[in-house]
Parts: structure tokens; sequence; C-alpha cells
């Protein structure tokens, strides 16, 4: 049977990568159910947006009856959950849309999929998935030595987290209380073309090409596990397909680097591929900048993705060399896409 997969969140940075590689790599039907935020963006999808196999709903999950109309509408065979407010800073910012779309949002699609999953056939009930995409942000900061696992406990430290964190929980009751057949990832920092240039690599690279400064939190010692987005949505859909109903799965590439670090690359690699550069600067280095740290900054997060590599035989294609390459050579060409 062919699956038809309803995404939540697919017009975003990771929903429009998965979106994208079901389309070209699969005969999987795609519902993309996105409100467009600020951070949707039809570009990213526009590549697959003329298959016979996409649709797409402009609609909020926190609005049941247009989920529930959707489900309808299409009967999808699996559920993949990734709308969400994502930003770190504008939760601190401003927590409450993080408390809406996080966990008022998840509750209302888990309470819409249960109803759908109990008026299926036993054959699609044997079939159906609700997968929930999470971060490894939840298992909150790791300290100087070891990785998170599947069985770290939670102990997220900003408004973003712990609105993912109280979603896991909400997913994993569903599943014990009504038995609704769930799965869980949690990913580490993701990294790509496509991602709103709010986030660290997207925005280094942007300002760098306008020469304006680099800002670089705290003294940039915060060590992030980074992984390409693509790599990402390659492991999501085995979990999806071939992953045992409650289970979650932790996904990284194993690829620890501190941020200061990161930023130092970028610029490298900028230096190596820009001829032209801005006035004034001979090294994009320069033009780093030291800022006050982002309150209650994480230290270090790192993955322990063996559960995934070994069970579903899921591995990184890119390693941080050569996908931060990538990434940089496509925002040199591609940046109007992504505003
Ligand atoms: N970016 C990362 O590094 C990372 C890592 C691990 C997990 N995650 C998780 O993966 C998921 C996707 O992250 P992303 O970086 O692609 O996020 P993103 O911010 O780029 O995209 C979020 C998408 O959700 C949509 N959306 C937001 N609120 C909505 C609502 N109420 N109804 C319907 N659609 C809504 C937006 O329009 C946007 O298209 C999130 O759940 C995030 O927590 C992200």
């Amino acid at each position: 049977m062919q699956n038809r997969i309803l995404i939540t969140g697919g017009a975003g940075f990771i929903g429009s990568a998965l979106i994208r590689y079901l389309i070209q790599e699969t005969d999987t039907v795609v519902i993309n159910y996105d409100k467009l935020t600020y951070a949707g963006n039809l570009n990213a999808v526009a590549d697959v947006a003329g298959s016979s196999r996409y649709h797409f709903i402009q609609a909020d999950i926190c609005d049941r009856e247009a989920f529930k109309a959707a489900l309808d509408e299409y009967q999808p065979t699996h559920i993949m959950h990734l709308a969400a407010e994502s930003h770190v800073d504008r939760s601190i910012d401003g927590p409450g849309d993080f408390i809406h779309t996080n966990i008022t949002g998840t509750y209302e699609l888990l309470e819409a999929s249960r109803a759908y999953y109990e008026s299926l056939s036993d054959e699609a009930r044997a079939v159906f998935r609700f997968h929930h995409i999470s971060t490894d942000e939840v298992y909150g900061d790791l300290g100087e030595t070891g990785l998170f696992t599947e069985e770290t406990p939670y102990a997220p430290s900003s408004p973003y987290s712990a609105s993912k964190a109280s979603s896991d929980h909400l997913v994993r009751a569903w599943r014990r209380t009504f038995k609704l057949p769930v799965v869980i990832t949690n990913c580490s920092n993701n990294y790509g073309p496509f991602q709103f240039p709010e986030k660290l690599i997207p925005l280094v690279t942007l300002n760098a090409l306008e020469g304006k400064p680099l800002p670089v939190y705290g003294d940039g010692s915060q060590i992030r596990d980074w992984l390409y987005v693509d790599d990402h949505a390659r492991a999501l859909y085995p979990v999806l397909t071939e992953g045992k109903v409650g289970e979650t799965y932790n996904i990284g590439g194993f690829n620890e680097k501190k941020n200061i670090d990161v930023v130092r690359t970028i610029c490298d690699t900028l230096n190596d591929l820009v001829k032209d550069k801005p006035e004034g600067i001979t090294d994009f280095k320069q033009l780093i900048t030291f800022v006050t740290d982002r309150a209650g900054h994480d230290v270090r997060y790192a993955i322990d993705a063996s559960k995934i590599y070994k069970e579903l035989g899921w591995k990184p294609l890119e390693t941080f060399e050569t996908g931060i390459r990538k990434t940089i050579k496509w925002y040199l060409a591609n940046a109007k896409l992504v505003f």
C-alpha cells in the first residue's frame, strides 16, 4: 500500500528537507500541514510542489477542527509532527507562543489523531504511526563528559526546550494511556539549506557577506553536536516505517563542535570561496564579535546515536566538513530564497 504521510511544519527547515526527500526518494504521498508563521517558507518545497503526490494545507495545529478535516479528507497512513516554535532566543523574549504551539498544539494533534486512529480498520491501524519529532535540548546541559542516551532523564533549561519536553511527555502518555502507536525522535542541532537566518550558521554566513558583525555568545565555548539536515530527513523515514512502537530514537552525527570553531570554520570557508570581500575585510574572522551570553545557556549537548545506528542501520552521509561547505555554497547561491 502506498503511504500517505501528513507532515506538520512541512514548510519549515527540517520539514521541507523531509518532504523533498520523501517526494524525490520514495513513492509516498505527502500532505504538508503548515500555518506559515515567519519560519514557514514555501520556496523550500518549490522543487517538489508540482508533484501529484504533494498537497498543501495552510492551517494551525492548535485548530483541532482544521486538523480533523485534513485527516478526513486525506486519510493519512502516518503522521509526522514537526510544527513548532523552534528558536531558543525567541522563547526567552516571549515564551507564550512556545507554550501554545508546542504544548497545546501537540495536545490538539494527539486528540484528533486518537479519534482518527480509533476510526481506522484493523489493517490501517497496524500501519498507523504518530511520529513526534523532538530535540536533544530536552535532556538539558550535559557537562564536560558523557553523551545523551534515550534513557537520559529530562532536564530542559529554556522555555523552548521545556515546551518540547512537555510535548514529548504528552506523546508518551497518549501511548501508555490510549495505546496510540507513537514513535519519538530526539535530534541534535541541524544545519543546511533553507534554515531561517536567525540560527547560528545562516546568520553568521549572511552577516559575513554583508560585512556585518558575527555575534558569538559568551566566549563561544558552548558545544553542539551538528547534523546535516538531509541526514536527519533520511533518519526519520526508517524510524517511522521500521521503528518499534513506543520507542525513542536519538539522532546525531557524533560531530561535537564549539560554537566559536563553527564560526571560524564558516569564516575560513568564506575566505576560500568569496573573491569579492566586503570593503576593509581581508579575513572574515575580523568580524567575530563576542556578545553577552544567552540567559540559561546550556554548555554542551552531545548525542549517543548508537541505537538508531544498530537497530535501523542509519548513518549520516555528511561529515561536518563536507556538510558545512555544501551549506555555505548553497547560501552563496540562494540567500534570497530564505527571506
Ligand atoms: N532545527 C534544529 O536544529 C532541530 C533539532 C532537533 C529537533 N528540531 C525540531 O524539529 C522540528 C522542526 O524544526 P525546524 O528547525 O524545521 O523549525 P522551523 O522553525 O524552521 O519550522 C517550523 C515550521 O512549523 C510551522 N508552524 C509553526 N507553528 C505552527 C502552528 N501553530 N501550526 C502549523 N504550523 C506551524 C512554521 O510555519 C514552520 O514552517 C521542531 O519540532 C523542532 O523542535 C529542530
